[in-house]
Formats: C-alpha cells, sequence, structure tokens
C-alpha cells in the first residue's frame, strides 16, 4: 500500500514499516506484511494520513554518462541528479545503460510502468545504433528476424539502414522487448559491437524538441496512446 501510494519502493516501504514510522488505526506496525482493509483502516505515516500521492509521468531525455539507478556506490551520475526534488518517489520504467542515451519514462505508477515493461504488451523502443563495423544486408536481415542471446532468441525486430561509412553503419532498430543489455548484445550476435546507442522513440513518443539532459511531463494523450 505504502508503495502504491508513492512513498517508494517496496524495499523502501518494507524499511519504513521496520522502523515504526507507520499506524494502522492508530497502532504502531512494524510487520510490513500485516493486512490492511482499505475500507475500514486508517493508515498514517509520521502521524500523517497517507494520501494517494499525484500520478507523475515524466519524459527525460537522458545523457550518456548517467546510471539508472537512485545511487551509486561509486558515486558516478544518476538519472536523479537530473530531476528536482518532486517531493514523492518515482522510478525508471525499464533501464538504459550508463552509456546509451535518449528517452526514459520515469513515474510512480506502478501498474503503467509495468504494462510498459511487459514483452506481452509489446511497446517499441526505437534505438539509432552505430556499430564498430559496415554491417552487411545479411546482417540486417538477421537481426530483423531474431538472434540467438544467451537468455534465448530474440523477437522479430524492424532494423532499416540509417547510412554507411566505410568503417561503420547506422540503422535504426524497433524492439518489442526490453532485456539487460539487448540491443549491444544483439549487434555483438552478428559480429560487430555497438558504439553509439541513442533511444530515439518509446512507442509513438519521439525526442521532438526536449534537449539533452531536460525532461518534461508526458501529456495526457501521450499516455493513453502508450496503454492502447
Ligand atoms: N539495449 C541496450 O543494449 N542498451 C540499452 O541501454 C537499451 C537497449
Amino acid at each position: 500500500m505504502l508503495s502504491k501510494a508513492g512513498v517508494g519502493s517496496r524495499t523502501e516501504a518494507r524499511r519504513i514499516i521496520h522502523a515504526g514510522r507507520v499506524k494502522v488505526s492508530g497502532r504502531v506496525v512494524e510487520n510490513p506484511d500485516h493486512w490492511v482493509d482499505l475500507e475500514r483502516d486508517r493508515v498514517h505515516l509520521d502521524g500523517k494520513p497517507l494520501a494517494a500521492q499525484k500520478k507523475t509521468y515524466l519524459l527525460l531525455y537522458k545523457p550518456a554518462g548517467y546510471l539508472t539507478t537512485r545511487a551509486d556506490p561509486e558515486g558516478r551520475p544518476t538519472v536523479y541528479d537530473l530531476l528536482e526534488d518532486l517531493g514523492r518517489w518515482i522510478f525508471p520504467v525499464g533501464r538504459l545503460d550508463r552509456e546509451t542515451s535518449g528517452l526514459l519514462i520515469l513515474t510512480n505508477d506502478t501498474q503503467f510502468g509495468e504494462r510498459l515493461t511487459n514483452p506481452r504488451h509489446g511497446v517499441t523502443k526505437t534505438y539509432l545504433v552505430k556499430t564498430a563495423t559496415r554491417l552487411e544486408d545479411a546482417e540486417l536481415e538477421k537481426l530483423r528476424r531474431g538472434v540467438v542471446l544467451a537468455d534465448g532468441p530474440t523477437l522479430p525486430a524492424e532494423v532499416q539502414r540509417v547510412r554507411d561509412s566505410v568503417k561503420h553503419t547506422w540503422l535504426e532498430i524497433t524492439i518489442r522487448e526490453g532485456r539487460n543489455r539487448q540491443v549491444r548484445r544483439m549487434v555483438e550476435a552478428v559480429g560487430s559491437k555497438v558504439l553509439k546507442l541513442v533511444r530515439t522513440r518509446i512507442g509513438s513518443i519521439g525526442i521532438g524538441d526536449l534537449p539533452i539532459g531536460r525532461y518534461r511531463e508526458l501529456k495526457l494523450d501521450e499516455i493513453r496512446k502508450l496503454l492502447k
């Protein structure tokens, strides 16, 4: 309940409960598995009634060099360094590698996050990729059909050659899954490497004129389209 109300992740919520900061109908409850009856029980956090948090949906243009985690033990910059303090907990929907730039959605709506990351719903993610070698048509075709990675074959992808130089290919790839380092591993599976990776689109939402390192709220119709 605490995590759904936007207080923190489930782990953080457990910590808050263990710390004795939560009262259910006037009694401190230190057991995170305590059953709460939404109709009858009143829940207080630090003495204040738990109010439903406003749902927040942000679209960030992440620069390379930022981790998609809250805090880094090594002190490296994270995407949270790019956000002002919103006074509420938000989490990234999926992850971008540290060296990947591009679109990242952050929200406190756990259901929305789940819908966007579950491959069952097939929300597309489009990436612009610069490869370390020039790729032949046959290699692009393999990427299209699906390649076998250590965690199983990939689903068919849309792949378009954008341009080539003597040593590199720039391509656009659209996938419906979001496995760890998926695009990098796909390109490695056809014998090359990713030199640069930018997520240019999530579903129908593109970068538009959002400057790198900045974020904006998603519009209602953008949220609706993502959920369709
Ligand atoms: N695929 C990757 O390899 N890295 C990302 O950051 C996103 C998709």
